[in-house]
């Protein structure tokens, strides 16, 4: 992989929950809300209903595994919330939207949604069938907005309540065997974006939230799928830079969970509508103030070109 399509930070990044996100600090933050997570029977999702839970708002989780959704509710329940469990696939459109009418019926109206599910299949666009490339598109990001789409009208209504996609440093770069992947999460991160503006308009932006999340890179089913070891030798090119890739994979999936129990306690708001790498030091960033971040463009997918051309209207 070339590393000149990422970049080095000069200030150290954090690979564990740290300073306002620690434990300590989430305890009662979102006591007696209502939150609900897609993908939340193992790794990222898991991490975030947990820290959801920690942070004191009854939880839904759905999934396809029902295994380990049972797994993920015992971790929930340990916090002495409510956890409830859905078996589903965020594709099935109906099946969906059914499970968000039962999760109102059995824990009362949703305030903080996590649209977390999400697969990465690692192929080239020659190994990969339309069908599977589209499928990536319909879980990573078809499945957020149906729930966006029956969610935040009820939010605007009541004029509170946060949404968080997880999307992805993919977002941002051309890494290759990730077509559907890539474009998927700069959807999820356009639409955040966007969402967000329309928010802004109506005056709501103080009481409804939107983010899109970058994780981190975390050890989890999805990212050891990632790397697949055939390709790396078929095309050795992306290791001449030598990257390790599974070295890539470093943080815990509780930095990203507790930087959206965080979140949704309405605590970075000035970071509303933005892309966030759950790495950086959030009161840092917040401290640069909402305006500037808007004027400068910071945190928002954006194209540039070469001087003295501006991206025109
Ligand atoms: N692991 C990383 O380094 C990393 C980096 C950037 C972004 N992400 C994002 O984080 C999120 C979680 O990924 P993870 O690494 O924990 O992977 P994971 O494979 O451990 O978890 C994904 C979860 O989504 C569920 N899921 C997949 N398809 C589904 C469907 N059709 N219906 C219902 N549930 C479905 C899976 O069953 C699984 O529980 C994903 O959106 C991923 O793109 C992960």
């Amino acid at each position: 992989m070339d590393p000149t399509k990422f970049g080095v930070s000069s200030i150290p990044l954090n690979h564990a929950p740290y300073g306002p996100i620690t434990d300590d600090k989430l305890k009662g933050l979102n006591q007696g809300k209502v939150a609900l997570v897609t993908g939340g029977a193992r790794g990222i999702g898991r991490a975030i209903s947990g820290k959801l839970a920690l942070s004191g708002a009854n939880i839904a989780i759905l999934d396809l595994l029902e295994h380990e959704l049972a797994e993920s509710k015992v971790l929930g329940e340990s916090f002495g919330v409510k956890v409830k469990t859905y078996v589903v696939d965020v594709t099935d459109v109906d099946g969906l939207r059914a499970v968000l009418k039962r999760v109102e019926e059995d824990l009362g109206p949703i305030d903080i949604l996590v649209n977390n599910a999400g697969v990465s299949p690692g192929k080239p666009q020659w190994m990969e069938s339309f069908e599977d490339f589209w499928r990536t598109i319909e879980i990573n990001f078809k499945s957020a907005m149906v729930t966006t789409w029956a969610l935040l009208p009820k939010l605007r209504e009541r004029k509170s309540g946060v949404i968080i996609n997880i999307a992805s440093r993919a977002a941002t770069v051309d890494f290759p065997f990730a077509v559907g992947y890539n474009s998927s999460k700069a959807a999820v991160a356009r639409a955040t974006s966007t969402l967000q503006e329309e928010i802004e308009l109506d005056g709501l932006g103080d009481g409804i939230q939107m983010y899109a999340l970058h994780p981190g890179g975390v050890p989890t089913a999805m990212s050891k799928s990632e790397v697949r070891m055939d390709l790396l030798e078929k095309y050795p090119s992306l290791t001449q830079h030598g990257t390790d890739f599974q070295a890539l994979f470093k943080d815990p999936p509780e930095l990203c969970g507790a930087t959206c129990a965080y979140l949704a306690a309405g605590k970075a708001k000035e970071l509303r509508g933005l892309y966030w790498d759950c790495r950086q030091d959030i009161e840092r960033v917040v401290r640069y103030g909402r305006e500037r971040l808007m004027k400068e463009g910071k945190y928002v997918l954006k194209i540039d070109f070469v001087e003295g051309y501006k991206n025109e209207p």
